[in-house]
């Protein structure tokens, strides 16, 4: 069995030493000392002034539109996990979708603005399988029309935009630590800002707004995270640059057996260095697509379609038509990447592919 992905374990030994710690201590959670090591080892790493390690991506966002106070439209993108959407709608706030860009297959700057309207507060865009939005055109509309940017970098560990972290964007960038995830905490997220004072909003929100034992600051919530999840953190950090160049490595010898084969790949943005987190290809059509998954899940292989549906054709989320985002939802399937991925796996998997395409 090829899965689409499989969570990266480091050597069992490593993780334990963290955890005869965590029971010398007896302290599980709230705040805890591994905590603060993976919340510093994370800033030097990135080269990031500000984040807080939380439960998980899907709080991480919730949190970030809270802290901004907003309530109104929120424009954002139909190409996305349906976590960015949910939290929106979480958070009493209404998503305007607006359509992507055929090529990066993130949202479409040259169509935010026919968007806007004077209720909208905000943009929330998803920078898809770690590829960086176009982040300089964005930040100006919202700029000359007062509105706020958040990131859903859920897929950006590694990422970069103009040679630094792609968590460094927006008024508040979010993402994921989840198992699936290239570097991951089993369940996890964090928060990034430069702004001090949202950190501090953000700091009171995840724990239930407490300023001191009997003092809040806030309608918090319960958004830590644990001391075994931080342990698996600072294991998995020291294997980070193996873990991205494996996947550059991996994703170039797929890109040997589709060179010259018409199947489309996104355009990566040319101002950022890429993390590899996703392999996805853009066959034809949707029937060329189910083809190719079919023949892939009878041998064995798991491909996902993801992102797939565009989440505007939902019906809890249902709005207007966005062609774009709808045609590319039903034609892009995600090959199989992960770090103990094998080159005779790669092989198996592209020459499955182009049989089925073949024939
Ligand atoms: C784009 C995107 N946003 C948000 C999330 C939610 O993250 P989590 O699973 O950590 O809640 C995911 C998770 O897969 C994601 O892919």
């Amino acid at each position: 069995m090829i899965p689409v992905t499989k969570p990266f374990l480091p050597p069992i030994e490593e993780y334990k030493t963290f955890i005869d710690g965590i029971w010398q201590r007896n302290w599980l959670t709230n705040n805890g000392p591994l905590v603060n090591e993976l919340e510093l080892k994370l800033k030097e790493y990135l080269n990031l002034p500000h984040l807080l390690f939380l439960s998980n991506g899907t709080v991480a966002l919730q949190i970030a539109l809270r802290a901004l106070e907003l309530k109104g439209e929120i424009i954002t993108t139909p190409f996305t996990y349906i976590a960015t959407t949910s939290s929106i709608v979480w958070e009493g706030c209404k998503p305007v979708f607006v359509d992507i860009n055929e090529k990066s297959l993130n949202i479409d700057p040259a169509k935010i603005e026919e968007a806007i309207t004077e209720n909208t507060k905000a943009i929330l865009a998803t920078h898809v399988y770690g590829n960086p939005c176009e982040i300089d055109a964005i930040q100006s509309i919202a700029d000359k029309h007062k509105l706020k940017v958040i990131y859903d970098a859920a897929h950006c560990f590694g990422s970069k935009y103009k040679g630094r972290s792609v968590f460094a964007y927006g008024d508040i960038s979010t993402t994921s630590f989840h198992a699936t995830k290239l570097f991951h905490t089993i369940e996890g997220g964090a928060v990034f800002t430069n702004n001090s004072n949202l950190l501090k909003k953000m700091d009171f929100l995840r724990n239930f707004g407490h300023n001191g034992p009997v003092d809040f600051a806030e309608v918090g919530i319960n958004a830590k995270n644990s001391e075994f999840h931080a342990a698996m953190g600072l294991v998995n950090l020291k294997y980070i640059e193996r873990i991205l160049e494996s996947r550059k490595n991996q994703s170039e010898r797929y890109d040997k057996f589709f060179i010259r084969k018409d199947l489309r790949k996104i355009v990566i943005n040319n101002s950022s260095e890429f993390n590899y987190a996703y392999y996805p290809i853009l066959f034809d059509s949707e029937e060329i697509t189910v083809k190719v998954q079919t023949e892939l899940e009878a041998n064995r292989i798991s491909p996902r379609r993801y992102f797939h549906p565009s989440i505007n054709t939902i019906d809890l989320y249902k709005t207007k038509k966005l062609p774009i985002s709808e045609d590319t939802s039903k034609r892009i399937l995600c090959l199989p990447l992960y770090y103990s991925l094998s080159n005779e796996e790669i092989d198996l998997v592209s020459r499955i592919l182009l049989r089925a395409l073949n024939y």
